[in-house]
Formats: structure tokens, sequence, C-alpha cells
């Protein structure tokens, strides 16, 4: 019998990043018993990665701005993909999520009248990020983990949730272990929420650190939830590309927000030869360098630096690829010769210290060298957009994890937003889910816990055996070269086959030593979930027959709007992951929302 610690809750969250605590917060002010689980310690969380700002449409600098808008730019930015659901909640809650936050403490960024300032950013019309310097998500977390633990919510950190168990076809509990001493855990809860992020880890160049194994979405699958749209993967143009320790590191948008340029080793602005023309109307190329732009459909004045990010990601690949590239392999953002020293160490103090303390670079002086790097997955669960619920009973999913609100293509600054609109709604859906069963709660089988625990336990069983560093090398490798920005069938069918053999060494992989804080071991099980995803992914890339936002095909180049912008693809898998693709209609917005589509002002 496996010997374990047990809890007992209403509501169980998987993750600590934003859309986790704001899910947490709800379901307590609910009424719910609520948990926290978080892999690493409360606080560290991808969510800092998001640091130019909270996209919402307060109208602070432009007041034309507004929800329909928002909507509007959020949808095309996502190529027309998204569940419009979504996109329409987030658009009109942003808000209000933001003012709350500056209620609980967050202290943004003002404008000269003192209200809060909003920055400029990729593929919306107007300048709508709500921010603190460059230090956003940083200061979003620690405004929500102040509050959680205020609220007096219990938080499990340093814990790793290795399975979902059910009662029937409901959830019934969490298996998880305690990463420090290895003893496992099992909480007993008719919800979970979802908020495990991303799945960065899986390539080579990474925002990601090493939380984002793709856990929630492996848990998902296995309890019988499936994803949507796994194909699209967002490269943000722009990570660190030296020194080496430091690739893919983010170096945020709000540089080219606040006025950074891309150039090339010819010292040309070279995203004005990548205007597609799905955003532009008319380029001034009369006008003095510094001062280009491109006119959008909209009747905007833009920099084409400030393209949707799949757009400036493939040309910078495009860039290096035809050998316009710079010394360590990617080409230059230039802030320097734009703004002033004291404008740049005011708006963007992290990367100036980034930059100065990591690569011995002054950005007030020099321009940086970036390139591409896996950011984020627009990817994932399917949820019912307003509640947040996914197919299987008590299962919710929000915030990265979740798919559907960002389409092909996620618009920066949106995901801040997403998390607190949608973590909010999975926490106060669940915990009135909860509220709802009275005395009829779903029970957990020992048998169960049984099982978790020695497939936990199975890599110390072997000597000898496969190595779980050496595989998870290979699996980045192959994930950065076959399924990366730009896609081929015959690479992609690479890239699946050797994710089968991958998968055939992890069942001969053997770890040293013992359960105490064994990061090798924790490595071993985080590959299962790492190769359940990146099949996922290649699975939906394949299918998928066209290029669109984060998915581009070199054999498929054109975006088809009549059969594949009708689209979903779903990846459904059994408890052994065998993955499975299909085709699923989307979700096609009223008139009244199709109507903002076409608008012209
Ligand atoms: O570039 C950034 O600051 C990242 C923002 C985001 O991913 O939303």
């Amino acid at each position: 019998m496996a010997d374990y610690e047990k809890h007992a809750y209403d509501v169980v969250v998987i993750g600590a990043g934003g859309s986790g605590l704001r899910a947490a917060i709800a379901a307590h002010e609910a009424g719910a018993r609520t948990a926290v689980i978080c892999k690493s310690l409360l606080g560290k969380a991808h969510t800092v990665m998001a640091e130019g700002g909270i996209a919402a449409a307060m109208g602070n600098l432009y007041p034309d701005d507004n929800w329909q808008v928002h909507f509007r730019d959020t949808m095309r930015g996502g190529k027309l993909l998204n569940h419009w659901r979504m996109a329409e909640l987030h658009a009109k809650e942003a808000p209000e999520r933001v003012w709350e936050l500056e209620q609980w403490g967050a202290l943004f960024d003002r404008t000269p009248d003192g209200l809060i300032s909003q920055r400029d950013f990729g593929g919306h019309r107007y300048a709508r990020l709500a921010h603190v310097g460059d230090r956003t998500g940083l200061e979003m977390i620690r405004t929500l983990q102040q509050r959680t633990v205020s609220l007096g919510i219990d938080v499990y950190m340093e814990c790793t949730v290795t399975d979902l168990l059910k009662d029937g076809d409901r959830v019934a509990g969490v298996f998880a272990y305690w990463r420090e001493s290895g003893r496992f855990i099992v909480f007993e809860t008719p919800t979970v929420i979802l908020a495990t992020g991303g799945i960065g880890k899986s390539w080579k160049v990474t925002s990601n650190s090493w939380e984002y194994t793709g856990d929630g979405h492996a848990l998902a699958l296995r309890a019988g939830a499936t994803l949507v749209n796994m194909e699209f993967v967002q490269f943000h143009p722009t990570g660190m590309v030296w020194p080496p320790s430091v690739r893919g590191l983010l170096v945020t948008e709000s540089v080219r927000g606040d006025g950074g340029v891309l150039r090339n080793s010819q010292g040309r602005r070279f995203m004005y030869d990548y205007i597609p023309d799905f955003f532009k109307a008319e380029t001034s190329d009369s006008e003095a360098e510094g001062d280009r732009w491109y006119t959008d459909k909209v009747n905007n004045r833009r920099p084409a630096e400030l393209l949707p990010r799949d757009e400036v990601a493939r040309a910078i690949n495009n860039e290096i690829k035809e050998g316009r590239g710079s010394p360590h392999g990617g080409v230059f953002l230039d802030i320097a010769s734009r703004r002033s020293p004291e404008y740049i160490k005011k708006r963007l103090p992290s990367m100036y210290h980034q930059f100065m303390e990591l690569a011995e670079v002054d950005i007030t002086k020099e321009p940086m060298e970036i390139g591409p790097t896996c950011h984020y997955v627009m990817g994932g669960v399917e949820v019912d957009p307003d509640s947040a619920a996914s197919i299987v009973t008590g299962l919710y999913a929000a915030g990265e994890v979740a798919g559907g609100m960002h389409g092909s293509n996620r618009l920066g600054g949106n995901s801040l937003s997403d998390l607190l609109v949608f973590g909010r709604r999975a926490g106060m859906h669940a915990a009135e889910f909860a509220s709802g069963l009275s005395s009829a709660r779903p029970q957990i089988a020992a048998a169960d816990v049984e099982a978790a625990a020695a497939a936990a336990l199975e890599p110390f069983e072997r000597e000898g055996g496969e190595n779980a560093y050496s595989i998870h090398q290979s699996l980045q490798q192959v994930m950065q070269d076959l399924v990366g920005i730009i896609r081929r069938e015959p690479e992609m069918q690479e890239a699946l086959a050797t994710i089968n053999d991958l998968r055939a060494k992890t069942a001969h992989l053997s770890v040293e030593g013992h359960r105490q804080y064994n990061p090798g071991w924790h490595l071993a099980l985080d590959l299962r979930n790492m190769l359940l995803v990146s099949e996922s992914v290649a699975r939906a890339a394949l299918e998928r027959k066209e290029s669109r936002g984060g998915h581009t095909r070199d054999d498929y180049p054109m975006t088809d709007n009549d059969y594949w912008g009708k689209r979903n693809v779903i990846v459904e898998a059994d408890r052994d992951d065998h993955v499975r693709v299909r085709q699923q209609p989307l979700p096609v917005p009223p008139p009244e929302l199709a109507a903002l589509l076409e608008e012209q002002h």
C-alpha cells in the first residue's frame, strides 16, 4: 500500500500563475474550500514574462477605444480562428479586471492626468496595455499572491501533480508528490481547475522556464478532455540570442511598443518588406526613415515592427535564413538611436539591466541582438467560454492551458487580461458546481491511488536504463528543428517517428538515488507529459494543411479561409497516450459581432 497524506477541498487549482491565483481568489470568495498546488515556489510563474502590460480597452489615452475595437483586434490578430465568445467576454471584462487589480494594490504607471498609463503593442489599434514599466506580470503576480495569502487560501508549494483521479466520468481528486521529500499527497475534490500554463520546454530555444512541460494539457487529455488547435505555437519575435546561456530569454515587445526598430545586418528596417495585404492599405516610403509607417485597413498609421507577432517572427526568421542576420544568429533591435537614455531607463528598466548584466550590452547606446523564441501555445483544453468547463465533469481550465481565446496567434498583452478574465470565471463556476453537489461527492478508488503511485515510482525500479536528460535534449532538438516556425510534412513525419522512439526509450528510463529532492526523477515524470503534448502539436500541425498565425507550412503557404478558416483541429488521447486528431466546425459569431469584424474604422 502506498503511503500518502490526504486532504479534502471543494476546488483544487493546479498552477499559481495569474490564472491560477485569480481562480483561487474567485473560488474562495464564492465560499469554496480552495487549495492551490504549484510545482515551483509561489510567485514564480511565466506570467512574469508578460512584461509589457495587460491589454484592456480602458480608453485612458485614446477615448475612442472600446471593447468592440479590442474584440476586433483580437480576432484579426488570431486570423479569425478565435472562439468569438471568449474574445467577446475578454474584451468586455478586461478593464474591470485591471481596476480590480489596482484596488488590490497593483501600482500602475500613470498618465500626466493620473490615469493608468497604456502602451502601444503589436496588432492593437490603440495604445491599451496597462503597465508597470516592463515588469507588469511581476506586479500582477505580486498583487494576486498577496491577496491569496491574505485571504488564507491554502497553497501547496513545490508539489507536482502527476494524475487526475476520477469517479466514473467525474473528477474525484488529484495525485501529487512533494518535490522536496518525494512523498505522495492526495487531494479529494469534485473540481479541478487547470492553470498550468504552457508547453515551451519541449523546444530548445524558449522563454519558458523548467516548469512549463505541458502538465495541464497532458492531464486533461488523459482524463478524457479535448485539446483544440494545438498546432498554433507562438514564437515571440524577440528573445536574447547571446550569450548562449541566456538564449531564448524574453526581450519584451515594449521595446518596439516604445519606439524600437528592427534592422538587418545591412542596417535596413526590413519589416517594411513583409507587410501582408491582410493588414496593409498603403505604405509611406517618402517619409524620413525614422518616421516610416504603413496605413492599416482601419486607417491607422503603424510602424511595421508592430505587426502581430507571427508576422514579425517569420520575417526575422527569413532575414536570418537569407544571410542578413547578426553575428550570433539574430537580427538587431535598436532603441538607442530612437529614444533618449533617460526614456529607455524609465520605460524599460528590466531590459536595461538584463542586457547590461547578462550580455554586457548598454541598450541606451547599442542595438540588441535578438531572435524568435518559443513563448506561448495558443492551443489548449477545449472549454465552454462562459464557465471555463471542459467536457469532463468537474474539470476546468483557464489561462494558457485553455484553448480558443487567441485563435491562431495571440496579441501581446492579451495573455494577462485572459488570465484575469477566465481565471475568475473558472473559479466562480467551479465553486458553484461544487456547492451544488451537497453530499454526493465523487469518491476516489484506492486502486487508482495505488496505480498512480506505482507509475510514479516505476523509474526507480530499473537500473542502467535510458537517461531522462538525454531524452529531453533530443525532444527539444527535434521540436526546434522539425516543428518550429516553418513546417513541412516530411519533417513533421520525421518528428513523429522520433517522438515515438523517444517514448519507447522512456519506457526503459531509470533514475538513480532516492525520492528526496531528485531532479532526474522529476524530469522523468515530466517527460511523459512533454512527449504527449509534442505529439499532439505535431499531429495537429500535420492535419492543418494551410498557413495561419503561429502555424506556417512551407508546403501549404496559403491561408485557406474557405475550408480551414471554418475548422478547428481537435486532439484526443486515451490513458495510454495514444493520440487521435479530428476536425470540428469553428463556432460562428452572431451577426452583430461578425459585422464588427468587417468595419473599416
Ligand atoms: O513582450 C512581452 O512583454 C510579452 C507580453 C505577452 O506575451 O503578452
